[in-house]
Order: C-alpha cells, then structure tokens, then sequence
C-alpha cells in the first residue's frame, strides 16, 4: 500500500467523523469520544510513514471480504468502502490473540488493519485508526480492552454485543465502548468491515474473556 493510499483511507474516515460530530445529531459520549479522536489525529505526524507497515500481508482475511457488494452500503460510508475497496490486498491485516481451541479457524477468518497507532504506519502512542474485518458466519468471542473504542460500520450489519445487550447495527451505525466493557461481534450472511478508532491505553492489547 503506498502511503498516498492509505492517507486517503485515512482521511475518509476523518472526514466521516468530522461531519458526524458537525451535525449536532450524535449522542453526547460519541460526540465527545469522536471530537476526542479528531484531536488527537490532528497530532500525528502523517509527513513520515513507517513503510515496512505498508506492506501487504497476504491475509486470508481479504477472500472473505473479495465478494463484498458496496451497493449494500449506506450511502454516507460509501466513500469510506470506495476508498479501501482497491487496496484490501494491500493493507497490514493481522490477528494477535492467541490460538483458541474451540474456533481453530478464527485467525484466518477476522483481521484488522492499522494505519495510525503504535505499531502502524503513522505512528500515535495515543490515538489508534484501523479498520476491523470479520468474515460471513463468525462469532468474534467476548472480549475487552482499556481503551475506549469507537467503531463506524462500513459494510455488513452484524449482531453487536456490548455488556450482555445484543443489537444488530447496519452501515453508518456508530458504536461507542468505554473502556474494559465486554463486547464481541457475530457476523451473518455477510461479512463485517468496520472502522474503529482506540484513544487511552491504546498500547495495551485486547484479551479475550476466557483468557484465550
Ligand atoms: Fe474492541
């Protein structure tokens, strides 16, 4: 992925934020959380990308995502999927948790790609930008993290778990986490592609609840 791609993946997203929080209609901890988020890019140093971060990963994760129909999507997340569309091959994909006996597979079937964080291309020891792919029929298990989260679904609507309250949320959907909440994500039929944002202890990873 060259750094001009992924600057205007990036840039996609933020603007997706910026007009979300202009408009006055966000719940007032999102609004916060994303005024928050588009303070703390605005620090980043976007004139110097890590290149060894840019290189395609190979990811299984991308065939799940390669049948992904964008005519699907809600209009206002359609520049944001256009904008990742061409360079889902090229993104940094990769999965950390550690290998789960009971969903073998899971590692090949979700990813996520960051682009700004402290190991991403635009490096932040304070604020995370990536996108998080789940492919069609999976359960990304309960799991938590102390730093806050924001996500913007992209495509695919999906069952989405927070505290033990389930909801199914569909493009442009934004979902807010609070730190160390217990969430997770169940895909249908089609796959999930969503932005996410991390502010706070960002360098500290996810772990799923049963300590896999
Ligand atoms: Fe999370």
């Amino acid at each position: 992925m060259t750094p001009r791609a992924a600057l205007t993946a990036i840039d996609a997203i933020r603007r997706h934020f910026a007009a979300r929080l202009a408009s006055g209609r966000e719940a007032p901890m999102i609004a916060a959380e994303l005024e928050n988020v588009l303070t703390l890019l605005a620090g980043v140093d976007f004139s110097h990308p890590d290149e060894k971060h840019l290189q395609a990963s190979g990811h299984p994760v991308v065939e799940q995502l390669r049948h992904t129909d964008i005519e699907n999507g809600d209009p206002a997340t359609a520049a944001i999927f256009q904008a990742f569309q061409a360079q889902l091959d090229a993104l940094p994909w990769r999965y950390s948790y550690a290998p789960r006996p009971d969903a073998p597979d899971i590692g090949a079937r979700m990813a996520w790609a960051e682009l700004v964080g402290p190991i991403a291309p635009f490096h932040s020891d304070k604020v995370c930008l990536g996108l998080t792919a789940i492919g069609p029929r999976l359960l990304y298990p309960l799991h938590y993290h102390p730093a806050v989260e924001t996500y913007l679904v992209v495509s695919g609507t999906a069952a989405w778990t927070a505290a033990g309250v389930t909801r199914s949320h569909p493009p442009g959907a934004l979902i807010l986490h609070p730190a160390n909440i217990v969430h997770a994500m169940e895909t249908g039929d089609e796959p999930l592609l969503a932005a996410y944002a991390w502010t706070g202890e960002v360098a500290t990873l996810s772990a799923y609840v049963d300590g896999n």
